[in-house]
């Protein structure tokens, strides 16, 4: 019956236009409306209606977190707005990750993520993912009270104004198609435990890094504990890490592999773009150099000035693409388009250094061949 009025709630508000993966969640509430039969779907195809019951805690007075799950921190966070991140994996008892593809490792049915996002110490929402027995991975948010002592089911369509931002903005929790947008963008429905966010050596020059949770979750450590198998030889001997001219360079590049790369990539469905910001662990070379530096924006957005015909000009931040794109927050121009409300200045501050500094060592190797 709740089931019924929830969905005869959600059809009055109005679904949006934007969704086939909506439209399909409607068309499994139409089943249950009409009384069809319905098609078996496994037992967890919902998921739970509070963040308790999906295991997170041992404890739901105390919200002590079960002690058998992982707490991990990727090495490239996504920026938030500038929300505080907890995160943690739980494997079933007695499985491992295959590792074998590097770019996209195979989670056991039955792995769990949890992660959690605070605002000034206040938890706000916390999102869910798990992999089901068919091998899909169920999406879900879970919306705090204000008294920070329970988390309930947000609807899929998402919640706005979760929490108050700078300047009259406020969070959002996304929905599904939201989550998903990022999450099916690329090789991998994962984006911070894998190869390269979980690398033995940690870029220090990563902005928006995060104290790694004791004990350090990374390469190593799940490979000496029998929870990563396959993974290959070449990079269990020598940790992965982004091949980068200089530190702030690689900071660059792991910024855009954390914030970008998962829509940005050789996968997804925004290869026709030929922008590729998500590093690969097997390749040597970076694409998220060949196809920025010196490349021609393909489609100048709107509010892009005439003169960024490069997507990044060395010497020139002000008038490189990409980077009026990282430094808006207007719809059609800014990038990432989704999850964020404010501009990252701090990006913004680390690429203009990297794009000076590029511009600076071609001058320099100008002055040397001429000199010679
Ligand atoms: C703007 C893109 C974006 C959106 C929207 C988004 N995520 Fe993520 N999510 C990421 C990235 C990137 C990471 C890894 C980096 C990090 O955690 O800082 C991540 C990490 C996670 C993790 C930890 C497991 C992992 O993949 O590393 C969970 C759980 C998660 N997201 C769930 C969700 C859910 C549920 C939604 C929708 C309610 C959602 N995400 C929306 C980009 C996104
Ligand atoms: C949720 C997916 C998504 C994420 C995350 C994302 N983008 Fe995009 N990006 C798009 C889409 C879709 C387009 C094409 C539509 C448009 O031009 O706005 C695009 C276009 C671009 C372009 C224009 C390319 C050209 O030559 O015309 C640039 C540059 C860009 N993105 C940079 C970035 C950067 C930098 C980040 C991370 C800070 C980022 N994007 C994150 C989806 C994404």
């Amino acid at each position: 019956m709740a089931q019924v009025s929830a969905t005869a709630q959600r059809l009055k508000s109005g679904w949006s236009h934007r969704s086939a993966a909506v439209g399909a969640i409607l068309a499994m509430s139409f089943v249950v409306l009409t009384g069809a039969p319905a098609i078996p779907q496994p037992a967890t195809a919902n998921p739970p209606s509070t963040l308790q019951e999906t295991g997170l805690y041992a404890d739901p007075v105390t919200l002590q977190v079960d002690s058998a799950h992982l707490a991990f921190a990727p090495q490239y966070p996504l920026w938030s707005d500038g929300a505080t991140k907890r995160r943690w994996i739980s494997l079933p008892p007695g499985t491992a990750i295959d590792g074998s593809d590097p770019e996209a490792w195979i989670f056991p049915v039955g792995t769990r993520f949890w992660k959690e996002f605070s605002f000034n110490g206040e938890k706000v929402e916390t999102r869910y993912l798990e992999r089901r027995a068919d091998g899909q991975w169920l999406y879900a948010a879970y919306a705090w009270s204000d008294d920070g002592r329970e988390a309930q089911l947000v609807s899929v369509r998402g919640r706005r104004g979760a929490y108050p931002l700078a300047g009259g903005r406020s969070h959002t929790i996304p929905g599904v198609t939201d989550c998903k947008a990022c999450h099916q963008g690329g090789p991998s429905e994962i984006l911070g435990f894998g190869t390269l966010q979980l690398s033995s050596e940690r870029d220090a020059g990563a902005i928006h890094a995060e104290l790694q949770p004791e004990p350090h979750v990374d390469l190593a450590h799940l490979v000496d504990r029998g929870l990563l198998v396959g993974l290959p030889k070449a990079l269990r001997d020598a940790p992965p890490r982004i091949a980068a001219a200089t530190a702030t360079e690689r900071a660059a590049l792991g910024y855009l592999h954390g914030n970008c790369g998962h829509c940005h990539n050789e996968r997804g469905s925004l290869q026709n773009i030929a922008l590729f910001l998500r590093h690969r662990a097997e390749t040597t070379g970076e694409p998220a150099l060949a196809s920025t530096v010196a490349q021609p924006v393909r489609k100048p957005a709107p509010g892009q000035s005439p003169d960024a015909v490069l997507r990044v000009e060395p010497g020139h931040p002000e008038r490189s693409g990409l980077v009026q794109r990282v430094s808006s927050r207007s719809p059609a121009l800014q990038m990432p388009p989704l999850g964020t409300e404010l501009i990252d200045d701090e990006a913004v501050r680390l690429l203009y250094r990297w794009i000076e500094e590029k511009g600076a060592s071609i001058q320099q190797a100008h002055a040397n061949a001429e000199g010679r």
